[in-house]
Parts: C-alpha cells; structure tokens; sequence
C-alpha cells in the first residue's frame, strides 16, 4: 500500500490549495454575508481546468484522475464551501454521468463546453415529495413524435438558477417504479422551463440552490440520456461518484475550522500559558486531526476504486457518511476551543460549522449512506 500522491496528485493539490489561500480565503466571509453567486471565481476554476477534472482532454476536460479530484475539492473547500459544491455538482453530477451515458454527440454538444467550464449545469432528481425515496419521481416525460415531453418540478437543485443545461429525471412508465425512470438532458432555455423559488439558506449561501418547474417542456428524442427506463441507474451511479465529492468538500470545511482552531490555541492564553497546554484542549486538537485523517483515508480509497472502474457504492457511502459528520463535530469543538470568541461571525468558525451541516443531508443524507452501507453489508 503506498500513501504517496503521484506527480499529478501532488501537483493539484499545490495549485488549488494556492489558488484557494490567494483567491478564496480573503473573500468567503463576505461571499457568505452578501450571498452573491462567485460568477468571476467560477470563471477562474474553469481556467485552471477544476470544472471538468476527471474528464479526458479531448471533452475539454483537466483529463486527471478521481484522486485528483477529491484533494482540488478538499481544497477549494476548504477556502469556500460554496464554490466547492459549484465545482462538484457541475463535475461529480453533470459532467459524470454525460461522460459515462452520453453519446458521442452528446459528449461534444454539451460535455466539452460544461468541463471547459464556459456554462454550468445541474441535477434535477430531488422533487418536492422524491427525497430520500428517490424513485418516487412524478416529473413525467411522455414521448410525442421526435420529442419527449417533460411535466413537473424539482427542488433544492444546486447550481440550478445559474445552469444552461439540466439532467432531468423523470417517469417514462410510472407503472414500472424505478424501472420506468430516465434521464433527460434538458436546456434550460427549453420554453416551459422556469427558476420558480431560490432559497435562503443556512450555509453555503454563495451558492444556488432552487426549484425547478416544467410545463410542457419539448425537447429532441436524442436528448435521452442512456437507455430508456435505465435512468435510475444512471442517477444512483452518478450519486456514488458525487459522495466522494460530498464528503472532499465536507473534509476541506473540517480542515479549515481545524487550521483556524490550531492557530488559536497557539495564541490565547489562560492561566498563563497557551490554551493548547491544557489538556482538554490538546486532546480535542488530537481527535480532530485523526478525524480528518481518517475521513481523508475513505475517501482516497473510494476515489481509488473509481479510478479502478470497481463498484465503489458502499465505500462513497462510507467516506461521506464519516467526513459530513466528522465536520459537524470537527466544527464543533472548534468553536469550542475559540470559546465564546468562536460564536462571533469575525472568528468564521461558526460559518464553517452552518456550512458542514448541508453535507450531512445532501446527495443522501446520513440515514441513506447507513441504508446503502448496511444493505451492501448484508446481502453477502
Ligand atoms: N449503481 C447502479 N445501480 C444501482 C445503484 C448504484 N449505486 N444503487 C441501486 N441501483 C439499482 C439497483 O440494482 C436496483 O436495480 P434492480 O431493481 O434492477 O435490481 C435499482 O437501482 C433499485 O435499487 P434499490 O432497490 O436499492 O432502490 P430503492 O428505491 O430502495 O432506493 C436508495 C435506494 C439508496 C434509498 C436511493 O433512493 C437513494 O440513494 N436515495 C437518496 C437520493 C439522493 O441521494 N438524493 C440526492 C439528490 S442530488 C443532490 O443532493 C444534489 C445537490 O443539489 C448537491
């Protein structure tokens, strides 16, 4: 077993974390506080590749390995949480799946553009009453001649009020469950297509999250994303590789409130010496940087059987259910370490803490990474 990065590995880390500590750090407070989209940061990820890592060169892509990705999203987290989930959904849920169910017309129109970043896109599976149950979908897409036709509404998508393009999934035979589900590639100037409600949320306010309607919304028989009736398969797939994001971006988060809480021990004193000579302090420091390490090791090795093409289900599950919570805690107790200082906005743990909490619910939330690991666990 060999724990060292490669050329490649080693290379990305170094640039993103830079571009993070130059671009990010200085400006994630306000970005959090004024809740504006990143649009010229967003534009600075796609000229350093970030918006289509794992995608080969020749569809615009960084051309690197899940590796690769999962330390550029530890550390673009770890400047913004917020731009870390623009950059994971667009790569992990979008440009994934095309890269795996797309046509090779489909790969140039729509892949080449979205990894060279020059438009976003999203992933419109959740429904106001198809959460967790994800095959409960009641968006419907009803062929008519050379179109399918799509009804019906989303929410919670991230990315969605600034995409050009969404992979929508909807019913084709309701009849048939999960087996009656595809997936659509549906251009958001499509008419019928519409933005109906942007939310205000806890964290990770620099980013869109918002529900989508459909009305009637016409689009070519070759926007069928993968097979017909297959499209829960392609969205359960996609999931496995977007936890490995999910919980990258939980880790940088983590690591963030960790570095911030080190530093502080280091300079406040109590009974006259650094808090980080008291014990209840150091330890909290030691359980944290296991912590971190060990959410980091689940995630490497779920990034490593991806890049193997081996199913790697239970271990995305495992990485994300460990790191979202680990950050919950890791945040946590660096608050605590910052005292009452750390509940004060100036400090910007607590903004970790309200960022790490949407890591536990989204793409899964813990109670559905416990499903698919105990289910996996058990029918051996
Ligand atoms: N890869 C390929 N196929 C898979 C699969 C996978 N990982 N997981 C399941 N399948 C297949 C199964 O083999 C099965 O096929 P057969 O019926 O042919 O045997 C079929 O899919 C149904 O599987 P299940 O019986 O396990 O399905 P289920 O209805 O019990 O649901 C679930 C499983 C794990 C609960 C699933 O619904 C789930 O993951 N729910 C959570 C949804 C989720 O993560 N939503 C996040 C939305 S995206 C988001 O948050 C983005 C964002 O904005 C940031």
């Amino acid at each position: 077993m060999d724990f060292n990065l490669t050329q490649e590995q080693s290379l990305i880390q170094k640039t993103t974390r830079e571009f993070a500590e130059k671009e990010l750090v200085p400006i994630a407070a306000k970005l959090d506080h004024d809740g504006v989209f990143p649009r010229e940061i967003v534009d600075k990820l796609a000229e350093l590749g970030l918006l289509g890592v794992a995608v080969p060169e020749q569809y615009g892509g960084a051309g690197m390995d899940n590796v690769c990705y999962a330390l550029a999203m530890e550390e673009i987290s770890r400047g913004c949480a917020s731009t870390g989930v623009i950059m994971s959904v667009n790569n992990s849920l979008v440009c994934d799946p095309l890269l795996k169910y797309g046509t090779e017309e489909q790969k140039k129109k729509w892949l080449v553009p979205l990894a060279q970043g020059k438009i976003l896109g999203c992933f419109g599976l959740t429904e106001p009453n198809a959460g967790s149950d994800a095959a409960s979908q009641k968006t419907t897409a009803v062929r008519d001649g050379s179109q399918w036709v799509i009804n019906g509404a989303k929410n919670f998508i991230t990315n969605g009020p600034q995409s050009s393009v969404c992979i929508v999934f909807a019913m084709t035979e309701p009849e048939k469950g999960n087996h009656g589900i595809s997936a659509f590639i549906v251009p958001a100037d499509t008419r019928g297509y519409a933005v109906t409600r942007v939310e205000d949320k806890m964290g990770i306010k620099a980013s869109g999250a918002c529900s989508l309607a459909f009305e009637d919304v016409h689009i070519p028989a070759e926007n069928l994303l993968g097979t017909y009736n297959k499209g829960f398969g392609v969205a359960m797939s996609t999931l496995d590789g977007g936890r490995i994001g999910i919980a990258s971006q939980a880790l940088g988060i983590a690591r963030a409130a960790y570095e911030k809480a080190l530093k502080y021990s280091h300079d406040r004193t109590s009974f006259g010496k650094p808090i980080n000579q008291h014990q209840a302090i150091a330890f909290m420091l030691a359980d944290m940087a296991t912590e971190l390490d060990a959410a980091r090791l689940l995630i490497w090795k779920a990034a490593t059987m991806k890049d193997k093409g081996v199913r790697h289900s239970m271990e995305s599950s495992m990485a994300k259910l460990y790191a979202s919570e680990m950050a919950d805690r890791v945040c946590n107790k660096a608050i605590q370490i910052h005292g009452g200082y750390g509940y004060i906005k100036e400090y910007q743990v607590e903004r970790h803490w309200r960022d790490a909490r949407i890591t536990e619910l989204y793409e899964g939330t813990s109670e559905i990474q416990r499903l698919v690991i105990s289910r996996s666990l058990l029918k051996d």
